[in-house]
Protein backbone atom coordinates (compact mmCIF):
# COMPACT_ATOMS: atom_id res chain seq x y z
CA UNK A 1 0.00 0.00 0.00
CA UNK A 2 1.05 3.68 -0.95
CA UNK A 3 0.79 6.08 2.49
CA UNK A 4 2.76 8.92 2.15
CA UNK A 5 2.77 10.88 5.35
CA UNK A 6 3.41 14.79 5.18
CA UNK A 7 5.58 16.83 7.70
CA UNK A 8 4.30 20.73 7.37
CA UNK A 9 0.80 19.72 5.28
CA UNK A 10 -0.54 23.56 5.73
CA UNK A 11 2.88 24.65 3.54
CA UNK A 12 1.49 25.96 -0.12
CA UNK A 13 3.96 23.29 -1.51
CA UNK A 14 1.88 20.15 0.32
CA UNK A 15 -1.24 22.04 -0.93
CA UNK A 16 0.50 21.32 -4.63
CA UNK A 17 1.40 17.76 -3.72
CA UNK A 18 -1.89 16.99 -2.20
CA UNK A 19 -4.03 16.55 -5.08
CA UNK A 20 -1.23 14.91 -7.25
CA UNK A 21 -0.32 12.12 -4.60
CA UNK A 22 -4.12 11.34 -4.32
CA UNK A 23 -4.55 11.26 -8.42
CA UNK A 24 -1.80 8.26 -8.10
CA UNK A 25 -3.61 6.56 -5.28
CA UNK A 26 -1.83 7.10 -2.41
CA UNK A 27 -3.29 7.24 0.70
CA UNK A 28 -2.65 10.38 2.76
CA UNK A 29 -1.46 10.88 6.37
CA UNK A 30 -1.25 14.84 6.69
CA UNK A 31 0.72 16.66 9.63
CA UNK A 32 0.35 20.22 10.61
CA UNK A 33 -0.42 22.64 13.60
CA UNK A 34 -4.21 22.93 12.19
CA UNK A 35 -6.56 21.98 9.99
CA UNK A 36 -9.08 24.23 8.39
CA UNK A 37 -12.95 23.37 7.88
CA UNK A 38 -12.24 24.63 4.44
CA UNK A 39 -9.42 22.16 3.34
CA UNK A 40 -11.02 19.50 5.43
CA UNK A 41 -14.57 19.78 3.29
CA UNK A 42 -11.51 19.54 0.00
CA UNK A 43 -9.90 16.51 1.50
CA UNK A 44 -12.79 14.36 2.50
CA UNK A 45 -14.09 15.19 -1.38
CA UNK A 46 -10.36 14.17 -2.30
CA UNK A 47 -11.22 10.74 -0.73
CA UNK A 48 -14.34 10.32 -2.28
CA UNK A 49 -13.54 10.81 -5.72
CA UNK A 50 -9.79 8.54 -5.50
CA UNK A 51 -11.18 6.30 -3.01
CA UNK A 52 -8.11 6.86 -0.91
CA UNK A 53 -8.02 7.36 2.81
CA UNK A 54 -6.50 10.36 4.73
CA UNK A 55 -6.09 11.22 8.30
CA UNK A 56 -5.27 14.24 9.63
CA UNK A 57 -2.81 14.88 12.92
CA UNK A 58 -1.64 17.60 15.08
CA UNK A 59 1.73 18.24 14.53
CA UNK A 60 3.54 20.70 16.19
CA UNK A 61 7.64 21.18 15.15
CA UNK A 62 8.81 22.34 18.22
CA UNK A 63 7.32 19.84 20.42
CA UNK A 64 10.13 17.27 20.51
CA UNK A 65 8.95 15.12 23.39
CA UNK A 66 5.50 14.45 21.77
CA UNK A 67 7.66 13.44 18.34
CA UNK A 68 7.62 9.49 18.94
CA UNK A 69 4.33 9.47 20.38
CA UNK A 70 2.92 11.45 16.97
CA UNK A 71 4.50 8.74 15.16
CA UNK A 72 3.43 5.68 17.58
CA UNK A 73 0.15 7.24 17.24
CA UNK A 74 0.07 6.89 13.25
CA UNK A 75 -2.53 4.29 12.48
CA UNK A 76 -1.63 4.02 8.92
CA UNK A 77 2.07 3.75 8.84
CA UNK A 78 3.93 5.77 5.62
CA UNK A 79 5.90 4.66 2.88
CA UNK A 80 7.36 7.66 2.01
CA UNK A 81 7.67 10.71 4.14
CA UNK A 82 7.86 14.78 2.38
CA UNK A 83 9.46 16.93 5.10
CA UNK A 84 7.67 20.44 4.20
CA UNK A 85 7.76 22.77 7.36
CA UNK A 86 10.14 25.62 8.03
CA UNK A 87 10.10 29.35 8.63
CA UNK A 88 11.77 32.31 7.28
CA UNK A 89 12.02 34.09 10.35
CA UNK A 90 13.51 37.84 10.33
CA UNK A 91 17.39 37.52 10.09
CA UNK A 92 18.30 41.39 11.63
CA UNK A 93 15.69 40.40 14.63
CA UNK A 94 17.88 37.02 15.01
CA UNK A 95 20.96 38.60 15.22
CA UNK A 96 19.89 40.76 18.34
CA UNK A 97 17.48 38.75 19.63
CA UNK A 98 18.52 35.15 20.13
CA UNK A 99 14.86 33.36 20.47
CA UNK A 100 14.34 34.45 16.67
CA UNK A 101 17.78 32.42 15.84
CA UNK A 102 16.69 29.66 18.41
CA UNK A 103 12.99 29.00 16.74
CA UNK A 104 14.50 29.11 13.40
CA UNK A 105 17.31 26.81 13.75
CA UNK A 106 14.84 24.83 16.19
CA UNK A 107 12.30 24.35 13.78
CA UNK A 108 14.28 24.07 10.00
CA UNK A 109 17.02 21.81 11.82
CA UNK A 110 16.29 20.61 15.16
CA UNK A 111 12.97 19.55 14.68
CA UNK A 112 13.56 17.96 11.75
CA UNK A 113 16.73 15.95 13.24
CA UNK A 114 13.97 15.19 15.89
CA UNK A 115 11.18 13.84 13.64
CA UNK A 116 13.21 12.11 10.91
CA UNK A 117 15.42 9.96 13.30
CA UNK A 118 12.47 8.44 14.73
CA UNK A 119 11.26 7.82 10.55
CA UNK A 120 14.34 6.24 10.07
CA UNK A 121 14.31 4.14 12.19
CA UNK A 122 11.33 3.13 11.37
CA UNK A 123 12.29 2.62 7.73
CA UNK A 124 15.63 0.76 8.59
CA UNK A 125 13.90 -2.30 10.11
CA UNK A 126 11.56 -2.48 7.46
CA UNK A 127 14.42 -2.38 5.39
CA UNK A 128 11.85 0.08 3.58
CA UNK A 129 11.05 3.92 2.82
CA UNK A 130 11.67 7.17 1.13
CA UNK A 131 12.51 10.36 2.75
CA UNK A 132 12.19 13.37 1.22
CA UNK A 133 12.76 16.66 2.31
CA UNK A 134 12.71 20.20 1.16
CA UNK A 135 16.27 22.47 2.09
CA UNK A 136 17.41 25.70 0.30
CA UNK A 137 20.05 27.25 -1.45
CA UNK A 138 20.43 29.29 1.31
CA UNK A 139 22.06 26.19 2.71
CA UNK A 140 25.18 26.07 0.19
CA UNK A 141 26.61 29.30 1.37
CA UNK A 142 26.33 31.98 4.23
CA UNK A 143 24.87 35.57 3.27
CA UNK A 144 24.79 38.54 5.02
CA UNK A 145 20.75 39.08 4.30
CA UNK A 146 19.74 35.12 5.99
CA UNK A 147 22.65 33.93 7.42
CA UNK A 148 20.52 32.49 10.31
CA UNK A 149 18.10 30.51 8.18
CA UNK A 150 20.79 29.73 5.74
CA UNK A 151 22.78 28.11 8.31
CA UNK A 152 19.88 26.30 9.23
CA UNK A 153 19.33 24.71 5.83
CA UNK A 154 22.75 23.99 5.98
CA UNK A 155 22.61 21.85 8.99
CA UNK A 156 20.02 20.06 7.45
CA UNK A 157 21.71 19.48 4.05
CA UNK A 158 24.57 17.86 6.44
CA UNK A 159 22.23 15.97 8.17
CA UNK A 160 20.00 14.53 5.46
CA UNK A 161 23.56 13.93 3.21
CA UNK A 162 24.81 11.91 6.48
CA UNK A 163 21.26 9.88 7.36
CA UNK A 164 21.49 8.95 3.44
CA UNK A 165 24.70 7.43 3.85
CA UNK A 166 23.64 5.75 7.22
CA UNK A 167 20.51 4.31 5.77
CA UNK A 168 22.01 3.39 1.95
CA UNK A 169 21.89 -0.32 2.81
CA UNK A 170 18.84 -0.52 4.36
CA UNK A 171 17.02 -0.17 1.04
CA UNK A 172 15.98 3.50 2.37
CA UNK A 173 16.43 6.61 0.44
CA UNK A 174 17.06 10.08 1.70
CA UNK A 175 16.03 12.74 -1.27
CA UNK A 176 17.26 16.34 -0.95
CA UNK A 177 14.78 18.40 -2.87
CA UNK A 178 16.81 22.15 -2.86
CA UNK A 179 14.50 24.88 -4.32
CA UNK A 180 15.42 28.64 -5.00
CA UNK A 181 12.89 30.38 -4.70
CA UNK A 182 9.12 29.13 -4.31
CA UNK A 183 6.69 31.23 -5.25
CA UNK A 184 4.16 30.67 -1.70
CA UNK A 185 3.06 32.54 1.59
CA UNK A 186 6.87 32.32 2.79
CA UNK A 187 8.16 34.32 -0.05
CA UNK A 188 8.08 38.40 1.15
CA UNK A 189 9.94 39.72 -1.83
CA UNK A 190 9.60 40.26 -5.88
CA UNK A 191 12.04 38.02 -7.07
CA UNK A 192 12.82 36.95 -10.73
CA UNK A 193 10.49 35.04 -13.07
CA UNK A 194 13.30 32.78 -14.30
CA UNK A 195 14.35 31.68 -10.75
CA UNK A 196 10.89 31.40 -9.05
CA UNK A 197 9.34 27.95 -8.64
CA UNK A 198 5.24 27.33 -8.38
CA UNK A 199 3.97 25.39 -5.52
CA UNK A 200 2.94 22.77 -8.43
CA UNK A 201 6.54 22.59 -10.14
CA UNK A 202 7.80 21.84 -6.89
CA UNK A 203 5.28 19.10 -6.08
CA UNK A 204 6.10 17.46 -9.56
CA UNK A 205 9.66 17.44 -9.00
CA UNK A 206 8.79 15.99 -5.16
CA UNK A 207 6.45 13.55 -6.29
CA UNK A 208 8.81 12.73 -9.26
CA UNK A 209 11.57 12.09 -7.33
CA UNK A 210 10.11 8.99 -5.40
CA UNK A 211 10.59 7.04 -8.59
CA UNK A 212 14.30 8.32 -9.63
CA UNK A 213 18.09 7.35 -7.98
CA UNK A 214 18.67 11.35 -7.53
CA UNK A 215 19.87 11.73 -4.31
CA UNK A 216 19.75 15.65 -4.26
CA UNK A 217 17.99 17.63 -7.10
CA UNK A 218 17.92 21.13 -7.98
CA UNK A 219 14.11 22.17 -8.62
CA UNK A 220 14.86 24.68 -11.07
CA UNK A 221 18.30 23.34 -12.91
CA UNK A 222 19.71 26.96 -13.61
CA UNK A 223 20.11 27.24 -9.86
CA UNK A 224 22.76 24.78 -9.81
CA UNK A 225 24.88 26.78 -11.95
CA UNK A 226 24.39 29.85 -10.04
CA UNK A 227 24.89 28.72 -6.62
CA UNK A 228 28.25 26.48 -8.82
CA UNK A 229 29.92 30.10 -9.55
CA UNK A 230 28.42 31.78 -5.93
CA UNK A 231 30.36 28.97 -3.66
CA UNK A 232 33.22 29.62 -6.40
CA UNK A 233 33.78 33.06 -5.39
CA UNK A 234 36.49 33.93 -3.04
CA UNK A 235 35.67 34.74 0.67
CA UNK A 236 37.40 38.43 0.71
CA UNK A 237 34.91 38.84 -2.22
CA UNK A 238 32.05 37.09 -1.00
CA UNK A 239 32.25 39.11 2.77
CA UNK A 240 31.63 42.62 0.97
CA UNK A 241 28.17 41.55 -1.26
CA UNK A 242 25.42 42.75 1.60
CA UNK A 243 22.49 40.54 -0.42
N1 LIG B 1 9.27 29.81 -0.39
C1 LIG B 1 10.54 29.79 -0.72
O1 LIG B 1 11.04 30.68 -1.44
C2 LIG B 1 11.42 28.66 -0.26
C3 LIG B 1 12.71 28.57 -0.80
C4 LIG B 1 13.54 27.52 -0.41
C5 LIG B 1 13.07 26.59 0.50
N2 LIG B 1 11.81 26.70 1.00
C6 LIG B 1 11.38 25.67 1.96
O2 LIG B 1 10.23 25.00 1.46
C7 LIG B 1 9.50 24.44 2.56
C8 LIG B 1 8.02 24.74 2.34
O3 LIG B 1 7.82 26.13 2.51
P1 LIG B 1 6.77 26.99 1.67
O4 LIG B 1 7.53 27.82 0.74
O5 LIG B 1 5.69 26.08 1.16
O6 LIG B 1 6.22 27.98 2.78
P2 LIG B 1 4.95 27.91 3.69
O7 LIG B 1 3.72 27.84 2.87
O8 LIG B 1 5.09 29.02 4.67
O9 LIG B 1 5.14 26.50 4.43
C9 LIG B 1 5.85 26.32 5.61
C10 LIG B 1 4.99 25.47 6.53
O10 LIG B 1 5.72 25.19 7.72
C11 LIG B 1 4.76 25.11 8.76
N3 LIG B 1 5.36 25.34 10.06
C12 LIG B 1 6.08 26.42 10.46
N4 LIG B 1 6.41 26.28 11.76
C13 LIG B 1 5.89 25.09 12.16
C14 LIG B 1 5.87 24.41 13.40
N5 LIG B 1 6.46 24.90 14.50
N6 LIG B 1 5.23 23.21 13.46
C15 LIG B 1 4.61 22.69 12.38
N7 LIG B 1 4.59 23.31 11.17
C16 LIG B 1 5.21 24.49 11.08
C17 LIG B 1 3.78 26.23 8.45
O11 LIG B 1 2.55 25.96 9.09
P3 LIG B 1 1.33 27.01 9.09
O12 LIG B 1 0.94 27.19 7.64
O13 LIG B 1 0.29 26.30 9.88
O14 LIG B 1 1.87 28.27 9.70
C18 LIG B 1 3.70 26.17 6.93
O15 LIG B 1 2.59 25.41 6.52
C19 LIG B 1 10.12 25.04 3.83
O16 LIG B 1 10.97 24.10 4.40
C20 LIG B 1 10.93 26.21 3.29
O17 LIG B 1 12.02 26.54 4.14
C21 LIG B 1 10.98 27.70 0.64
Amino acid sequence: MKNVLILGSNSDVAKACIPIFARIGYNLILAAKSFSEEDSDNLKMLEIEYKITIEKHIFSALDFENHAIFYENLKIKPTIVVSLFGILGDNEKAVTDFQEAKDIISVNYLANVSILNIIANDFKSKKNGVIICLTSVAGLRGRASNFIYGSSKAGLINYLSGLRAYLSSYNVRVVSIIPGFINTKMLTINTPKMLTASPIEVANVIVGSIDSKRNVIYVKPIWRIIMFIIRLIPEFIFKKLKF
